[in-house]
């Protein structure tokens, strides 16, 4: 009796000492350098101080900013002075190099919460963390009555890995307000993202205002509304009213370059040239090297993608770089571009020219000709070269898609590497600064789960696939890789909740990817961490995927034909609930735990995921349609 109280007593004590250095309950993306964690936690009081003994204009931001998240969500009241100061932002007196200028420490004590930094930066990503260190009602639109405010004893120092740490938002195929743009804005700070690369002109819209060719938002910012699937939408007649879309105006712009620089985001602007051009060709005549009318796409199909990097042109989406007048209207472009965005990089794109078009021109004959060019790849280089002059008159830097690697790189160009890490490593060989976001990890618009259950798009990118992006190849000199980031295309995102639903979670993976040491990343960590985010994301009424739940299928024969079915999870401990009699599973249902063979006369496979008794997964419905298909293929 008395080996059985001692046994119990034990485990009593064992179990408070699990949930107190339980290490999910504090759960950051991106993880910390260090953290070291002691029982307690600090409550903050009723009324409180936040302060600095810097009169900074920087740290002063942070501090207010820190003070609207305050006052937003919590009922605390804000002191001015006091004889503590219950949260401080200070600037080191003596620089730490180690954390560099986006790197901050963090301390939690039971007196309370202060932050240090070199660079009001690094005040600005430890008061993310701290954010993060807040029970997920912090984040809330109103004030919530919340007993506590109770934030753990932690003592964290932090710095990033990559300088940049980038998010792509295409606004050209579906348009974001100013608004929607803000709150990309600052849920990417919120993870230490600081670059928003914004896609701002593609076949199906134009959408920065340039003052000398109001044509190109007038014609170029408009198309035919469409509703439906993309590229399968009917093509607009001449005379079709073209009301969808939107573009920036320069104020808008200005608006946008400020608030990002408050929230420590550099805003890289993208005029993608030479292909990709629809919209600039339907604005301006005559800058194809294909005569005719153009109208700007409205998601109907102009190319053909035979898979493998392959595609052809049905119509010539490109500059033609035999056209002096295209130049002409680069540089104005280029002008107002440079005069509009402070960060040094201009990005011109460069990625997914159709050559078919050129090749057939007498234009770019006499161009070779002239020019000594061999080859297409040698026309696009010819082109890009120019662009890149055109873009250092304005002093800026250029950066392009990998493709401008094809037929000689221009001097200085810094190459963002998105078909796999190949032309990223070239790059980095001949001493060229890289962006690495490989479409194999950073894709974030393709699948995150089974096709039968998501919104239609390319090919497949799980969670657990980004989780797994290393910006840094193997063999290259981290000075030349400037960072990664992950690319959000919107051809099929209509809505910005849409937008949302295939960036995160994916993009906490790539966050922890650009920010974190390699030797912290985890999986299983990670996956308990992001369910914690989800919470904080239901409160902030962030829209969020939660396909790493779902199981994932594969399909095989046997010896006599029958469909064996292989199912498992990227996330551990679930069980797979399944029915083939057309009703919708639960816990009760028979749980997955072998291959199943298909019953002779099912016309579906249902299944649903649990924790426990909890349902974690969708209802999924598998065609055995579908699982003929999939072996035959
Ligand atoms: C790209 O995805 N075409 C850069």
């Amino acid at each position: 009796m008395k080996n059985i109280l001692l046994l119990i007593t034990i485990l009593f004590f064992s179990l408070i000492i699990f949930a107190q250095s339980n290490p999910f309950k504090i759960a950051l993306i991106p993880q910390p350098v260090s953290i070291h964690v002691t029982d307690g936690s600090f409550l903050l009081p009723q009324n409180i101080v936040i302060g600095s003994d810097s009169n900074e204009e920087g740290v002063q931001k942070v501090i207010n900013q820190f003070k609207a998240i305050i006052n937003t969500s919590t009922e605390l009241n804000i002191l001015n002075t006091g004889t503590t100061t219950t949260v401080s932002f200070n600037i080191l007196k003596i620089p730490d190099e180690t954390i560099t200028s986006e790197g901050y420490k963090l301390t939690v004590t039971s007196s309370g919460i202060s932050i240090f930094a070199n660079q009001p930066a690094g005040l600005f990503y430890g008061m993310q963390t701290l954010l993060q260190l807040f029970p997920p009602e912090i984040l809330s639109k109103k004030k919530v009555h919340i007993v506590k405010w109770e934030i753990p004893l932690v003592e964290i120092t932090d710095y990033p890995r990559f300088g940049w740490r980038g998010l792509l938002l295409d606004v050209a195929r579906h348009f974001f307000t100013v608004q929607e743009v803000k709150d990309f804005i600052d849920q990417m700070a919120a993870y230490k993202y600081n670059r928003l690369h914004l896609h701002l002109t593609d076949d199906q819209g134009w959408r920065l205002q340039i003052k000398s060719l109001p044509e190109l938002t007038e014609i170029g910012a408009w198309r035919a509304k469409r509703v439906g699937r993309w590229g399968e939408w009917t093509k607009p007649a001449p005379d079709e009213p073209k009301t969808y879309g939107g573009y920036y105006t320069h104020e808008d712009i200005k608006e946008l370059v400020e608030y990002a620089k408050q929230r420590h985001v550099e805003i890289l602007p993208e005029i993608d040239v030479p292909g990709h051009s629809m919209a600039l060709l339907a604005s301006i005549p005559g800058l194809s090297c294909t005569p005719g009318t153009y109208q700007v796409n409205a998601g109907d199909r102009f190319m053909i993608w035979e898979g493998g990097g392959r595609f052809y042109g049905l119509i010539d989406n490109n500059l033609c770089p035999a056209n002096e007048k295209v130049y002409e209207v680069l540089d104005k472009v280029f002008t107002e571009v440079a005069q509009l965005f402070p960060f040094a990089y201009i990005h011109m794109g460069g990625d997914e020219t159709y050559k078919g078009f050129w090749e057939k021109s007498d234009a770019i004959k006499q161009l070779m000709k002239k020019e000594k060019l061999k080859d297409m790849h040698e026309v696009q280089s010819y082109f890009v070269k120019r662009v890149g002059r055109i873009i250092e008159s304005k002093d800026k830097k250029m950066m392009g898609w990998d493709e401008i690697l094809e037929g000689g790189l221009a001097p200085n160009a810094a190459v963002m590497s998105w078909r796999g890490e190949k032309g990223g490593i070239e790059a980095a060989k001949m001493n060229h600064p890289v962006v690495m976001t490989p479409n194999s990890h950073t894709y974030v618009d393709l699948y995150q789960g089974d096709p039968v259950a998501e919104p239609p798009t390319y090919s497949m990118l799980r969670l657990n696939q980004s989780y797994k992006f290393d910006p840094l190849p193997k063999g290259i000199d981290q000075k030349l890789i400037l960072g990664g980031q992950a690319n959000l295309w919107s051809e099929r995102l209509n809505t910005f909740r849409s937008a949302q639903y295939m960036l995160w979670p994916r993009a906490f993976a790539v966050a922890e990817s650009v920010w974190s040491q390699p030797q912290s990343k985890d999986w299983n960590s990670f996956v308990s961490r992001t369910e914690k985010h989800f919470e904080r994301f239901d409160v902030a009424q962030i829209k969020y995927s939660r396909s790493m739940y779902d199981p994932i299928f594969t399909f095989s024969r046997d010896a006599d034909s029958t469909i064996i079915i292989n199912l498992k999870t990227e996330v551990e401990g679930l069980n797979i609930h399944y029915s083939f009699d057309e009703t919708f599973p639960d816990q009760f249902y028979p749980a997955y735990n072998e291959p199943l063979r298909l019953p002779k006369d099912a016309a579906n496979l249902w299944v649903v995921t649990y924790r426990g008794n909890q349902q974690v997964g969708k209802q999924i419905k598998m065609p055995v349609e579908e699982m003929k298909k999939r072996i035959r293929k």
